[in-house]
């Protein structure tokens, strides 16, 4: 089977958000237009379809933040995933960065090996970050998603 390629672009306009992928990866409304407002938003594309989004942050001169990352439920484990991440080290990098972050649920057991096995390392956990920001509990893997674990790439 031809495996498809896709195609990552910045958004054009506001319209093309795709909220219901940002609400894969994160479940607060409130949260995704906090970091919307202040980011880039990308949208990765298979034969004219969003499939993909992406969302990254400048965190300082040096430092910037993959806030949001989600592959649609029927096109996961296709490897989309995986080039949303190459992507943006490639485009953090052109932008000057000298580091990439990303921060993930200590629930997420399958991003948590996606974002190590693309060389991000575990650099530090950020105690209680989904119990004193989200309202509802959040639960992934029979595990309860309490803590934020921050996983960083040297680009
Ligand atoms: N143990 C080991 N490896 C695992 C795993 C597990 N439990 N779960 C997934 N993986 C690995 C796969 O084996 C694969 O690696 P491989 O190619 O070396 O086999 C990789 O993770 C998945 O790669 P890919 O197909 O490129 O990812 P994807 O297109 O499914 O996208 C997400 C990954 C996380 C973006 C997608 O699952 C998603 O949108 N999830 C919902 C939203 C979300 O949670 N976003 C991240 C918030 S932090």
């Amino acid at each position: 089977m031809t495996k498809l390629k896709l195609h990552i672009k910045p958004i054009a306009n506001k319209e093309e958000i795709p909220f219901d992928l940002l609400e894969l990866a994160d479940p607060s409304r409130s949260q995704i237009n906090s970091y919307l407002n202040k980011g880039f938003c990308f949208i990765g594309c298979v034969e004219s379809k969003t499939v993909g989004v992406l969302v990254l942050n400048k965190i300082s001169s040096t430092v910037i933040e993959i806030k949001n990352i989600a592959v649609k439920d029927t096109e996961q484990g296709k490897g989309f995933g995986k080039a949303l991440l190459k992507y943006s080290e490639k485009i953090s990098q052109e932008l000057g960065f000298e580091k990439l972050i990303i921060g993930t649920g200590n629930s997420s057991i399958g991003q948590l090996a996606l974002y190590q096995k693309e060389g991000f390392e575990i650099d530090r956990i950020e105690k209680n970050f989904f119990l004193n920001n989200y309202t509802k509990p959040i639960f992934e893997n029979g595990i309860q998603c309490k803590h934020m674990v921050i996983l960083e790439k040297k680009l």
